[in-house]
This record gives C-alpha cells, sequence and structure tokens, in this order.
C-alpha cells in the first residue's frame, strides 16, 4: 500500500504496529542501522495540527512513529474517554499519506497491565492551570509518555503548543528523569477564523463553532492590550474574562497568565515571554486556548 508515495519520497510502505513488543523490535532494527527515532504521540481523530507536528518530525529524524492511544489514565471519571472520537483506519490513511514510517496503535491491555500501580507524577508544572480542574490528568500524561518512550525509544519527540502545559510537564519530566529523549515543540495551527483544531471540535455544531471563535479573538483582545502597553495581570486577564463572558454558551474554568516556556506563574508580564492560557465549558464540551503576548 503505497500511497502518494513518491510526493513525500516514501521508500517503503507504512507500518502498522499493534503490540509493544513489535514496536520495540522494530525501533531496536533502526537504532541498529544508525537512523534517528522521532515520535509523535497522539490519541488519534487526526487533523491539520496532528499532521503539522508529523512534518516537523520528518525534518528531525530519518523514521517518524505517530502512536494512536486514547489514554484511559488521563481522563477523570466524568471525563469523555468513551465519547472521545476513535477513527484508526482514517488516521492510519493521513499518515501514510503524510509519509510516517510506523502507526503504533497498541490496545489498552498491552499497555497498562490489570493490576499496574506505578505513575509518573509530576508536581509543579502540573499544579495550575489545567491541572486544578482535571486532577490526575497530567499524571495519566506524564506516565503514558514515559510509557511510550520506553517502548519507542524514541531520539526526539514532538508536542505542540496547543496543549502549552503539557509541553512544559513533558520537558519538566525528562529534564529531571534525565530521560533521553529531545523534546520538539510545535507551534499552535488554527482554522481560517481563528479557532484552535482540536480532536474535540467534532463535538462542535452550528452556533457553538462561531461561539468557539471568541477563545482566540478574546486572547487576541489580551495580546493587543500588552502591545499597547498595559503589563498588568489583573486587567488583562479580566478583559479576557469579559469577552468570553459575552456569550452565555460559554464557562470560564480559568484564565491565566503565565511563563511561555515553564507554564509556571508570572508576577508581571514581559512581552513576548508570557502566555495567556485559558479554558471553558462551551456548552458540554472543554475547551483550552493560549497565545504568547
Ligand atoms: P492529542 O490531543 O491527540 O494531541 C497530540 C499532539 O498534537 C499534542 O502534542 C498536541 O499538543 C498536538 N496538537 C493538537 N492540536 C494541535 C494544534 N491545533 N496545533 C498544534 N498541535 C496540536 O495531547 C495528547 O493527544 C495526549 O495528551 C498525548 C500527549 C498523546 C498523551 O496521551
Amino acid at each position: 500500500m503505497l500511497v502518494n508515495s513518491h510526493k513525500y519520497g516514501r521508500r517503503t510502505a507504512m507500518k502498522i504496529i499493534q503490540t509493544p513488543k513489535e514496536m520495540s523490535e522494530f525501533s531496536e532494527k533502526m537504532r541498529g542501522e544508525g537512523k534517528k527515532i522521532a515520535l509523535v504521540p497522539t490519541m488519534g481523530a487526526l487533523h491539520e495540527g496532528h499532521m503539522s507536528l508529523i512534518d516537523i518530525a520528518k525534518k528531525n529524524a530519518d523514521i517518524v512513529v505517530v502512536s494512536v492511544f486514547v489514554n484511559p489514565t488521563q481522563f477523570g471519571p466524568n471525563e469523555d474517554f468513551a465519547a472521545y472520537p476513535r477513527s484508526l483506519e482514517a488516521d492510519a490513511a493521513a499518515c501514510e499519506e503524510r509519509g510516517v514510517d510506523v502507526v503504533f496503535a497498541p490496545s489498552a491491555s498491552s499497555i497498562y497491565r490489570k493490576d499496574a500501580s506505578t505513575y509518573v507524577v509530576e508536581e509543579e508544572v502540573s499544579a495550575n492551570l489545567c491541572g486544578k480542574s482535571r486532577p490526575n490528568h497530567f499524571r495519566g500524561v506524564a506516565t503514558v509518555v514515559s510509557i511510550l518512550f520506553n517502548i519507542v525509544r524514541p531520539h526526539a519527540a514532538v508536542f505542540g503548543e496547543k496543549d502549552a502545559q503539557q509541553v512544559s510537564v513533558i520537558e519538566r519530566m525528562v529534564r529531571d528523569l534525565f530521560i533521553d529523549v529531545e523534546i520538539i515543540r510545535a507551534p499552535l495551527v488554527r482554522e481560517k477564523s481563528g479557532l484552535a483544531l482540536s480532536s474535540r471540535n467534532k463535538y462542535l455544531h452550528g452556533a457553538q463553532l462561531e461561539t468557539a471563535r471568541r477563545l482566540s479573538q478574546a486572547l487576541l483582545v489580551g495580546k493587543k492590550m500588552v502591545e499597547d502597553g498595559c503589563l498588568n495581570i489583573h486587567r488583562v486577564k479580566a478583559e479576557i474574562v469579559n469577552q468570553l463572558s459575552r456569550s452565555s454558551r460559554i464557562r470560564v474554568i480559568y484564565v491565566e497568565i503565565v511563563d511561555a516556556k515553564t507554564s509556571l506563574p508570572v508576577k508581571e508580564i514581559v512581552p513576548g515571554k508570557c502566555r495567556a492560557a485559558l479554558a471553558v465549558w462551551l456548552d458540554q464540551t472543554r475547551l483550552i486556548d493560549n497565545m504568547v503576548l
């Protein structure tokens, strides 16, 4: 199966690997041949945001592995684990088209033993923003990313700034645990309307999609304030909340201004070095967005 193979310069057909053992063996072989491996961890329902990560991975490595795994441990008991969109066939076709070498799509039972009792917990970066409203979320992310690193043994891994706090948690984790994987940041990809691409946008319909644009619009208002010289955190935050609150569909979970790289709280706004991050409920859908101010 060589879809558009010439377009992206593919040499061999894409593999779909479903067991950790086969994945490790493949990586070991590639490492033995001196190939550099980049991993793009995903939960599937792939869109152009994910594809941009794949393009960056390809520029940084010889072999690109995309993992597709809806990770149960990062969802809370009342969250959307069961409803999360799953589309492995379409995801694999999109990966093949983009020149991915391996899609790693393991079952939950092959990743987590029934009596698994070991977690990776990052305690500082995870404590604010989404960590407050999603207890154990980043524990699940750090744990599954560690597991994927141990199975795939990549030299590099690409993470998107759509989830800026997540990248900061992973960067802290690899630093603290001396994990030998280079973390590459990828810029946030938006629709023309400004809406940040997200697998969860599939939950939105009609008027909700219109309302969802308000997130990036509110962030842009904050950015403009900073550009116009307002460096007061409280005023910029309050204006972003005010913009969001104009829609009755939106309930603000948080709006915070943090360090653009570490995602830790800051005392004052330094233009270009701070990020406004927000999470909202839009009706029943939880959405996040962020922008460097
Ligand atoms: P998922 O939401 O599928 O996202 C996979 C990767 O794609 C993440 O690094 C995310 O930041 C990036 N991404 C998603 N939308 C993007 C956009 N609009 N622009 C740029 N990058 C975007 O994040 C996860 O999965 C999981 O938590 C995971 C890391 C796979 C662990 O389970």
